[in-house]
């Protein structure tokens, strides 16, 4: 089992390896004193992974009640996450017990921002079921849903007591949805690991998949470690998440989060070179590995609706915001835009 250590106000520990789900019971059993605690999940994963991580926790001792809401982010919005909250209550957990959330970033995430909210928050354990919940956001303790006027605009820092991940959940997922993990990989590469780029760009994620999440996982925990509640450094990995995060609003969140990210990383970097913010060369990295891996490198929208939707992004700071762009493949800068600037950068992104 590898374990990384996310060094927040906090610190806590992130399991990777094959085999985890059935062990979940005993791994949480060393780091708490309840006994009663909440499965949240979405009814994909509850039909795959619910039983055996539900029988692993009763065998451990804990009572547990089990909650699941439809699958996707179209579910990840208020009144999903209400359901969440009344389940918690109904179920009669104090601020001493705890829940698990079980499943992709989406589940994370709202799971999260519930345990964060109920009696003023709860702990949480996550169990990432995804490539991109265990490589990204089940680790950092950004907790959120999305609202009418964009994503993740409710939310909260709530870092979980500990990450679980099972790489062999990865086995059930389709090729698209593995595909968005491979989306925040390159990321991560593209950012602040300029080897890891390259051995994405050369190696074979599946068959070193422990690795390749062990090494997400750490690319990110010294970021949160650095700067937890995203005053500084921590914005680098919202690369291509400007444009990403407004073409999955544009969309009505039927593209997912990967693939936003992957074509907000190529507009972001063909933006960057024109308007002279990142040396030649760095877009083709992007393009090259979105090539790679069948990424989409584009979106179905206008600049101005881009515009439109990006200006109510959260990374919005009064009349500015903050986009990440390439200093080098390895290595990345935040540029600070007015209002007019971001027109721009969105229209050379096209
Ligand atoms: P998701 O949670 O919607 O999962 C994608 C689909 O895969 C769902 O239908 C789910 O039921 C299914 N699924 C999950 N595990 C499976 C498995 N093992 N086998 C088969 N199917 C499975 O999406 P996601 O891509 O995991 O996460 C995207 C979300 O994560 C977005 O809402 C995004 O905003 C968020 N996110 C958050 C952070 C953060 O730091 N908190 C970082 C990146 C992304
Ligand atoms: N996914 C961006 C972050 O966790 O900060």
């Amino acid at each position: 089992m590898e374990t990384v250590t996310v060094n927040a106000s906090v610190p806590y520990p992130v399991h990777i390896s094959s085999g985890l789900l059935e062990r979940a019971g005993e791994l949480i059993a060393g780091v708490t004193h309840s006994r009663t605690c909440a499965v949240i999940t979405d009814t994909t994963v509850e039909k795959l992974y619910a039983a055996p991580v539900c029988r692993s926790l009763q065998d451990a001792g804990f009572r547990v009640c089990l909650h699941a809401f439809p699958a996707g982010e179209q579910s990840k919005n208020l009144q999903t996450y209400g359901g969440m909250l009344e389940f918690l209550a109904e179920n009669k957990l104090t601020r001493s017990d705890f829940a698990v959330t079980l499943g992709g970033g989406v589940v994370g995430d709202m799971g999260g921002f519930a345990a964060a909210t109920y009696q003023r928050g709860i702990d949480f354990i996550q169990i990432p079921t995804t490539f991109l919940a265990a490589s990204d956001s089940s680790v950092g303790g950004k907790t959120a849903i999305d609202l009418a006027a964009g994503k993740n605009l409710a939310g909260a820092f709530h870092q979980p007591k500990m990450v679980i991940c099972d790489t062999d959940a990865f086995r059930t997922l389709p090729e698209d949805i593995f595909a968005d993990g491979v989306a925040e990989t390159v990321k991560h590469g593209l950012i602040a690991d300029k080897d890891f780029y390259q051995f994405l760009m050369t190696g074979d994620i599946r068959a070193g998949i422990d690795e390749v999440v062990r090494r997400n996982v750490e690319i990110k925990a010294t970021v949160v470690g650095e700067d937890e509640k995203e005053h500084g450094r921590r914005k680098l990995l919202n690369f291509g998440h400007t444009l990403g995060h407004a073409i999955e609003k544009c969309s009505g969140y039927t593209i997912s989060h990967g693939r936003a990210v992957s074509s907000g990383m190529v507009l972001a970097s063909r933006a960057a070179e024109k308007l002279g913010f990142s040396p030649a060369g760095t877009l083709d990295a992007v393009l090259a590995a979105c090539r790679r891996f069948g990424l989409p490198e584009t979106c179905p929208y206008t600049a101005s609706e881009l515009y439109a939707a990006a200006t109510g992004d959260k990374k919005r700071d009064g009349g500015s915001i903050d986009v990440v762009v390439l200093e080098e493949t390895g290595k990345a800068k935040t540029v600070r835009l007015d209002l007019d600037g971001l027109r721009e950068f969105t229209e050379a992104a096209l």
